[in-house]
């Protein structure tokens, strides 16, 4: 770390890192169907790293704490991650074991689907948290998400004192012993339905945010694709509904991740800015994303965060 960045807002991303095996083709395949697809692209991707290079991409000082697998893809992926900007110190390479890998399918309307196995993001160990103990304490935003076992990221969101993001993806319910310490719970409208037994969208997003409140953490956004973003508070339960502007999509995957990268950023460079022009920055970053194939490289480097007014509505 060089003395420049040593005085900027840290934002720490503790989580995944896999190569994506992505094929595109008209439409996604039923169960026991064979497509044939139109082109496959291999990438750089996992939610934990998505993140990190959104906000790294945005001029973020970025760390990541993850576990990359012993084959060629470990060393690749961290000098990828090098040569982006983001601080590789607490990546660490596993003995004997392969880096996370996903398999994505992609349609012609943009939706996906996704099969991960964890591989070495399995690996990340609350022995890895007490290794970076210093870092993960005094970090100004703390991310985790669920591809990387659930009490190593617990444990280190027990010792943040800064932002703590949690991005509950991929969705399960079993999370509620974190709630309470994250800052800032974000989820999609599938992941908030798991987290809440209601079919979630905008029509009952009040009673999803509320609900989620409820288990302790202090903000909740539910991200809701081409409608936005709700969002409520503690402090402020009214839920306030962001507007965005709709596009046609080439490729959703990882815009989720752009949102969370955005975000993040964006608390630290907008730091006066109300909360509706900050999740409805984050939204314009995740919608650039979808106009793009794959997830790393449809992430905005330029981006003005500043210069727009977002629409909001009470719900
Ligand atoms: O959110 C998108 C990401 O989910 C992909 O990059 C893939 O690796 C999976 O983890």
């Amino acid at each position: 770390m060089n003395r420049e960045s040593e005085l900027l807002p840290k934002i720490v991303v503790l989580g995944s890192c896999s190569v994506d095996f992505t094929t595109y083709a008209p439409r996604l395949p039923k169960p026991g169907e064979t497509l044939i697809g139109t082109k496959f692209i291999t990438s750089y991707g996992g939610k934990g790293a998505n993140q990190c290079v959104a906000a790294a991409k945005l001029g973020g000082n970025t760390f990541m704490i993850c576990r990359l697998g012993d084959d060629p893809w470990g060393d690749q992926y961290k000098q990828h991650l090098k040569d982006l900007g983001v601080d590789v110190t607490n990546a660490h390479i596993t003995p004997n074991i392969t880096t996370g890998i996903a398999q994505i399918s992609v349609a012609e309307s943009g939706e996906n689907q996704i099969v991960i196995v964890p591989g070495s993001n399995g690996h990340l160990s609350k022995l890895d948290v007490e290794k970076s103990a210093d870092l993960i304490t005094n970090a100004d935003v703390l991310i985790g998400q669920l591809e990387t076992p659930f009490e190593t990221t617990l444990e280190a969101f027990k010792l943040n004192k800064g932002i703590k993001i949690l991005n509950a993806a991929p969705a399960r319910k079993d999370i509620e012993e974190i709630l309470p310490y994250c800052s800032i719970l974000c989820v999609n409208e599938s992941e908030a339905s798991i987290l809440t037994n209601l079919d979630v969208d905008i029509s009952n997003a009040t009673i999803a945010l509320m609900k989620l409140l409820e288990t302790g953490c202090e903000i909740v956004i539910i991200t809701l694709g081409e409608k936005g973003a709700v969002y409520s508070s503690k402090h402020e339960p009214t839920p306030i509904h962001v507007l965005c502007n709709p596009v046609t999509p080439i490729d959703t995957t990882g815009a989720g991740d752009a949102f969370v990268g955005a975000l993040a950023t964006f608390l630290m460079t907008q730091k006066n800015y109300p909360m509706h022009q900050i999740i409805g920055a984050a939204c314009d970053v995740a919608t650039i994303s979808v106009t793009k194939e794959g997830t790393q490289t449809s992430y905005p480097t330029k981006f003005n965060a500043s210069d727009k007014e977002y629409k909001y509505l009470y719900l």
